[in-house]
C-alpha cells in the first residue's frame, strides 16, 4: 500500500489549495515544501508582502496628498523603513502560519524539505522516499532575468530583493512595465524615490486593454513615475554605489544610459522545475520550460500531474488555486474544471486595474461585432468623495446578443469589483442583466452598473 494517495510538491497557492481539497475529498495527502514556510512565492515574497507595502505607501500618499484637503492637519508623517518591514513580515507570518493551521485542521501531512521524483509513484524528501498513487507538481516559477544582467538582490534585484531593500533608495530603474514593475515602482515612488520604468514595448502592461494601459500610464505619470517606452535594455553595469542601465530605443536604435541606486528587473518569470528529476522520468516539457499537461492536468507520465506557474497560462496565484482544486477533483475520480475564459487579472496600484475576458484589441482581431459601455468615475459620487475619480469602467458586450465578453476597470477597488462581472460571465449574462440589478448607493460598484447601462440606452450620470 502506498504511504499516501497524493503527494503535492510545492506549498504555494496551487499546491496548498490542492492539498486541502484532496484531503477534503477523503484522500490521504502530503504536501512537500522546501522554503521553510508554506504559501510559496505569493505569501512569502510576492503578492502578500507587496500588498502590505502597497497599502502602507498608499496611506502615506493619502497623508501627503489628501489629508489637509479633508481638514486633517498636523505634523508630517515620517517613514520608519525598519518598522514598515517588520509590519510586512508580520503580515507574511500571519498568513503562512494560517496555512499550517489549515493543514492540521484538514489532516494534510506537511513534509518539510525539497522534493524530487526518483520514479513514478515516489517522492524523495531529504533522505526519505515516500510512495504515492498520484503526484502533483506545483513548484511555481522564479524571476527570469535578461542576458547581460547579473542579479545580486542588493543593487540589481528581482521582486524578492525589492521587497526587502536595506533602505529606501533615492533612485530606482525598473526594467519592464508589467505587473511587478508597476506595483513595486509605485511603492518606491510613494516612498520618495525617483523611479524610471524602462519598457521594451510601446505601451505598459502588455495584454491589457489599450485604453486602460494608456489611462494607467497617465495616472502613474501624474504620481511621478517616469516612463521610457520602446526601449530594449541590453545590460546593467555596476560601479560603486550605483548601477547604469543601458538601453536602445527601438525606433532609431539610438543607445542611452540611465543611472540609479537600485535596478529592479521585472521582465517576467519562468517555470521552476529544476531538481525534480523530470528529465530522467521522461516528463514531456514545452519549449518555454513549462511541464506539458493535457486538459486534466496529467503530464506524459501516468500518475504525475502539474498545475500553476509550472504549466502554461497566466502566472497568477488564483489560476493556480483553481487548477489545484480541479486536479484534486480529477484525482478523486470526480469532474474538475477551470474556465480559462473567466480568469480576472488585477494590478494593485492606486488606482487599481482589473480586467476579465476579451479586450477590444482581441475582439477586433477576431473580427467580432461588439459594443462598448463606458462610465467614468467622475460620475461616481463615492469615488469623488475620496479623491479617486480618475479612471473608468468599460464593458464589452456582443453587438447582437448583448452577452458580456469582457470588462476592464481602472479605479478604486477595481480588483474587488471585477468579480461581479466574473460571476455574470460565468452565468452567460448580458450587459442588461447587470444594468437591471439594483446596486447600493453610494458605492464604486454603481460605476459597473452605469457601464452596463451604457451598453444599452445610456448611463444616467454620464
Ligand atoms: P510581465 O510579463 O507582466 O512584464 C514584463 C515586462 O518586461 C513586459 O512588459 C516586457 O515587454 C518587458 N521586457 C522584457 N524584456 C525587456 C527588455 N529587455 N527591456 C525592457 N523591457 C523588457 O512580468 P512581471 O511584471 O515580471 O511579472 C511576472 C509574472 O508575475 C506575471 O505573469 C504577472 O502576472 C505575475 N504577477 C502578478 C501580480 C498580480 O496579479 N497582481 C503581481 C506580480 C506578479
Amino acid at each position: 500500500m502506498a504511504d499516501f494517495d497524493v503527494i503535492i510538491i510545492g506549498g504555494g497557492p496551487g499546491g496548498y489549495v490542492c492539498a486541502i481539497r484532496c484531503a477534503q475529498l477523503g484522500l490521504k495527502t502530503a504536501c512537500v515544501e522546501g522554503r521553510g514556510s508554506l504559501g510559496g512565492t505569493c505569501l512569502n515574497v510576492g503578492c502578500i508582502p507587496s500588498k502590505a507595502l502597497l497599502h502602507a505607501t498608499h496611506e502615506l500618499h493619502e497623508v501627503h496628498e489628501n489629508f489637509e484637503k479633508m481638514g486633517l492637519m498636523g505634523a508630517k508623517v515620517k517613514v520608519d523603513w525598519a518598522k514598515m518591514q517588520s509590519y510586512k513580515q508580520d503580515v507574511i507570518d500571519g498568513n503562512t502560519k494560517g496555512i499550517e493551521f489549515l493543514f492540521k485542521k484538514n489532516k494534510v501531512t506537511y513534509l518539510q524539505g525539497w522534493g524530487s521524483i526518483p520514479a513514478p509513484g515516489q517522492v524523495k524528501v531529504g533522505e526519505e522516499v515516500h510512495s504515492a498513487k498520484s503526484i502533483v507538481i506545483a513548484t511555481g516559477s522564479e524571476a527570469a532575468s535578461l542576458p547581460g544582467i547579473e542579479i545580486d538582490e542588493q543593487m540589481v534585484v528581482t521582486s524578492t530583493g525589492a521587497l526587502s531593500l536595506p533602505k529606501v533608495p533615492k533612485s530606482m530603474v525598473v526594467i519592464g512595465a508589467g505587473v511587478i514593475g508597476l506595483e513595486l515602482g509605485s511603492v518606491y515612488r510613494r516612498l520618495g524615490a525617483e523611479v524610471t520604468v524602462v519598457e521594451y514595448l510601446d505601451a505598459i502592461t502588455p495584454g491589457m486593454d489599450g485604453e486602460v494601459a494608456k489611462g494607467l500610464q497617465k495616472i502613474l505619470a501624474k504620481h511621478g513615475l517616469k516612463f521610457v517606452l520602446g526601449a530594449a535594455v541590453s545590460g546593467v553595469e555596476k560601479t560603486k554605489g550605483k548601477a547604469t542601465v543601458k538601453y536602445a530605443l527601438r525606433k532609431d536604435e539610438s543607445t542611452h544610459e540611465i543611472e540609479a541606486e537600485v535596478v529592479l528587473v521585472a521582465t517576467g518569470r519562468k517555470p521552476f522545475t529544476g531538481g525534480l528529476g523530470l528529465e530522467a522520468l521522461g516528463v514531456e516539457m514545452l519549449p518555454r520550460g513549462q511541464v506539458k499537461t493535457d486538459s486534466h492536468w496529467a503530464t506524459s507520465v501516468p500518475g504525475i500531474y502539474a498545475i500553476g506557474d509550472a504549466i502554461v497560462g497566466p502566472m497568477l496565484a488564483h489560476k493556480a488555486e483553481d487548477e489545484g482544486m480541479a486536479v484534486a477533483e480529477v484525482i478523486a475520480g470526480k469532474h474538475g474544471h477551470v474556465n480559462y475564459d473567466v480568469i480576472p487579472g488585477v494590478i494593485y496600484t492606486t488606482p487599481e486595474v482589473a480586467s476579465v475576458g476579451k479586450t477590444e484589441e482581441t475582439l477586433k482581431q477576431e473580427g467580432r461585432a461588439y459594443k462598448v459601455g463606458k462610465f467614468s468615475f467622475m460620475g461616481n459620487g463615492r469615488a469623488k468623495a475620496v479623491f479617486q475619480a480618475d479612471g473608468f469602467v468599460k464593458i464589452l458586450a456582443d453587438a447582437a446578443t448583448d452577452r458580456i465578453l469582457g470588462c476592464h476597470i481602472i479605479g478604486p477597488g477595481a480588483g474587488d469589483m471585477i468579480h461581479e462581472i466574473c460571476v455574470a460571465m460565468e452565468f452567460g449574462a448580458s450587459a442588461q442583466d447587470v444594468a437591471l440589478t439594483c446596486h447600493a448607493h453610494p458605492t464604486y460598484s454603481e460605476a459597473v452598473r452605469e457601464a452596463a447601462l451604457a451598453c444599452g440606452d445610456g448611463a444616467i450620470h454620464a
